[in-house]
């Protein structure tokens, strides 16, 4: 029988993941099945009691699921433990390992399909929420030369900057009147494109070279990214985030990294 593998999460009838692991899968020649999972808001944990028990190998975690995944792990990678978050889930030896790719298909996105360098980058996080803690230390680890968490509730940015302090890349928080600019790489995780608002970001953020990148998606351009286009910058949003998570959470369990190119191509001809 193939491994069964499915995204968990409510809603989930739009998650483009099955069709992205079945391309992964043909392309890699892996013997795998990738199905949808609804679970009810209040029965996370016994959803996932019910897959290890009907023989999965794993899943991914999907809104609003992602804390609650964190704390049902057994185990956790580094990386799910400074995200706070867990979006791959591995059932093996009876121990539910809980990781994040969302931080490291960020990362992946920006270097390899955009073409653009995080070392020695001036970086301009906005919102200080569930995703921004979460591509943090995947940032970091490419040695920017700064990262500014601006955030709507000044404290939370406080907070979040408090914590990723002390690893030889400055970190510093602020409100979004403080920013001044511009900025070579300016990322929106806060959640203000689902109500098809934009953060109070000033246009001095934004210069011919920067780029600005929008971690969520859609048929159109978020407010966000239309208004750094106004200003000039290169924009780009979440497709390619999603694409390559999923990419790093087949690495976590087939230990191959499909190529991304294809999968891309068909979701954005
Ligand atoms: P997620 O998991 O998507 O990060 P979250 O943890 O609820 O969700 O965080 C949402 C983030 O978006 C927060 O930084 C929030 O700002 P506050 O901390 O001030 O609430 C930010 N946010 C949401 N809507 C926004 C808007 N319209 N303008 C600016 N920031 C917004």
């Amino acid at each position: 029988m193939s491994d069964q593998y499915c995204v968990i999460g409510n809603p989930i009838a739009h998650s483009k993941s099955p069709e992205i692991h079945a391309v992964f899968a043909a392309q890699t020649g892996q013997d795998l099945r990738y199905g949808r999972c609804l679970a009810p808001l209040d029965g996370f944990a016994e959803t996932v009691r019910s897959l290890v028990a009907q023989g999965y190998q794993g899943a991914n975690v999907t809104v609003p699921f992602k804390l609650e995944a964190a704390a049902l792990a057994t185990r956790l990678s580094e990386r799910a433990r400074a995200a706070g978050a867990v979006n791959t889930l591995g059932f093996k030896d009876g121990e539910i390992v809980g990781d994040n790719t969302d931080g490291p298909g960020l990362v992946a996105d920006i270097l390899r399909n955009a073409g653009v360098a995080l070392a020695n980058k001036r970086i301009l996080l906005l919102g200080a929420g569930g995703a921004a803690r979460g591509i943090m230390l995947p940032f970091i680890e490419q040695r920017p030369q700064a990262i500014l968490v601006a955030n709507r509730t000044r404290a939370t940015a406080d907070s979040l900057a408090a914590q990723f302090a002390g690893h030889g890349v400055q970190v510093t928080a602020c409100g979004f009147d403080e920013i001044d600019g511009p900025y070579d790489i300016v990322i929106n995780a806060t959640s203000s494109s689902l109500s098809a608002e934009m953060p109070p970001v000033p246009a001095s953020a934004f210069a011919r070279d920067t780029l600005a990148l929008d971690m969520m998606y859609g048929s159109a351009p978020s407010p966000f990214m239309a208004f750094a286009a106004a200003q000039g910058a290169a924009t780009r949003d979440g497709l390619g985030m999603l694409v390559e998570q999923a990419a790093e959470a087949f690495l976590v369990w087939r230990g191959v990294r499909p190529e991304t190119t294809d999968v891309f191509n068909i979701l954005r001809p």
